[in-house]
């Protein structure tokens, strides 16, 4: 690109020469397609050697009067070319800042991309929708522990010591079996003194009567256990919700009224209930409870949904409440099946395996 020739020879005075430096390094300079070949350039034909640079320079060696004339020969023709250069500086320079704009321009109306961090479980959710049913109606959420002893667990609920229900394939027993022996439980009365995981919520029944006395209204969801093995219907761990309500005068008319209040709450306008009888020893009389389901597969129909009745007498008196000032009646039914039949899931897997993208399905992103 530079002439290094010319520029060892130049002669200060010799016009042409300075010239034809000059044309050069303007065509150079035009011709320069960026900032790196500008620069360059600019070395050439404005720096230390360049033909012009090495003229000025030997300005000095002249006697007296040519001095200004070659200083006013040099001078303006270095000039030209330092305009030049600026002048394709400024404009390369704006090229390069238009270009940049393009290319990196960001397009702000793009969807952004999302990382969810989690999601709640719908099982949580519609525990939280049960709790403000019931807080609706003017009760209270009680709880109770997970760990619980076999007397609240049984005893309490008037289990005779034989019932079926104790015996290991349904019960899990920590620290031991209910002959072997194991921890001592610490509750009033206890007839029995094992520890278990609790298989169902009504355990609080006995702890919330005992607590807080007569008049009483409390519901509570919560965590149950069972040696169940996992299939498409069962789990070891699940959830019940247990609803209590003690009071003067309450008869099955209000744990009708209760309950198909609570199914149009959970399953709409539509929803009805109906009672079946049965036997759990905790309630006297004790029913079935089957819910109208529209959609069941094969058509309309009954389908079972919970346990209740009118609280036995026994319970009331164990938990130190006199039967004769006082009735109640209850109830308990599964989480884990009123959120299957609420929303059509068809394999109990999928609500514990704690896949985020099951969990979302549910309008519960976070
Ligand atoms: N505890 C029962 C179970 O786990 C369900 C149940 C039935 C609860 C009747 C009640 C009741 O409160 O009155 O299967």
């Amino acid at each position: 690109m530079s002439t290094p020739d010319i520029q060892a020879t130049v002669d200060p005075l010799d016009e042409a020469a300075l010239d034809a430096a000059v044309e050069q390094a303007l065509a150079e300079i035009a011709k320069a397609a960026d900032l790196d070949e500008l620069k360059a350039a600019r070395t050439a034909h404005t720096g230390d050697r360049s033909t012009l640079a090495l003229a000025n320079r030997a300005i000095g060696t002249l006697p007296g009067p040519d001095k200004a004339r070659a200083g006013k020969l040099i001078g303006p023709r270095r000039g030209r070319v330092n305009k030049a250069v600026a002048a394709r500086q400024t404009q390369l320079e704006a090229e390069r800042d238009e270009r940049v704009l393009v290319e990196e321009a960001v397009d702000v109306t793009l969807p952004a991309v999302r990382t969810a961090s989690g999601a709640r479980h719908p099982i949580e959710s519609v525990q939280e929708r049960i709790a403000d049913f019931f807080v609706g109606l003017g009760w209270e959420i009680a709880d109770g522990p997970e760990l619980e002893s076999e007397w609240f667990n049984f005893d309490a609920l008037n289990f005779g010591p034989d019932h079926p229900a104790r015996q290991m394939q349904d019960t899990f027993y920590v620290g031991g079996t209910r002959t072997a022996g194991g921890p001592q439980d610490a509750g009033a009365g206890a007839a029995s003194s094992n520890l278990v995981l609790r298989t169902h919520t009504s355990p609080v029944q006995a702890h919330s009567m005992l607590d807080r006395g007569a008049p009483l209204y409390i519901a509570c969801p919560g965590k149950v256990f069972r040696t169940d093995a996992l299939d498409q219907t069962h789990t070891p761990v699940f959830h019940q919700v247990e609803g209590l309500a003690v009071d003067k005068g309450l008869t099955m008319a209000n744990l009708v009224g209760t309950l198909d209040a609570f199914a149009r709450a959970m399953f709409g306008p539509e929803a009805r209930t109906r009672l079946r009888p049965s036997f759990f020893p905790f309630t006297e009389p004790s029913a079935e409870m089957d819910l109208w389901f529209p959609q069941k597969r094969g058509g309309a129909g009954w389908i079972e949904w919970g346990g209740c009745g009118m609280v036995n007498p026994n319970v009331l008196r164990t938990a130190g409440i006199d039967p004769d000032e006082y009735s109640g009646f209850a109830f308990g039914m599964g989480i884990e099946r009123t959120l299957m039949l609420r929303h059509g899931i068809a394999d109990m897997h999928d609500i514990v395996e704690g896949d985020v993208r099951f969990s979302t399905q549910f309008g519960t992103e976070i």
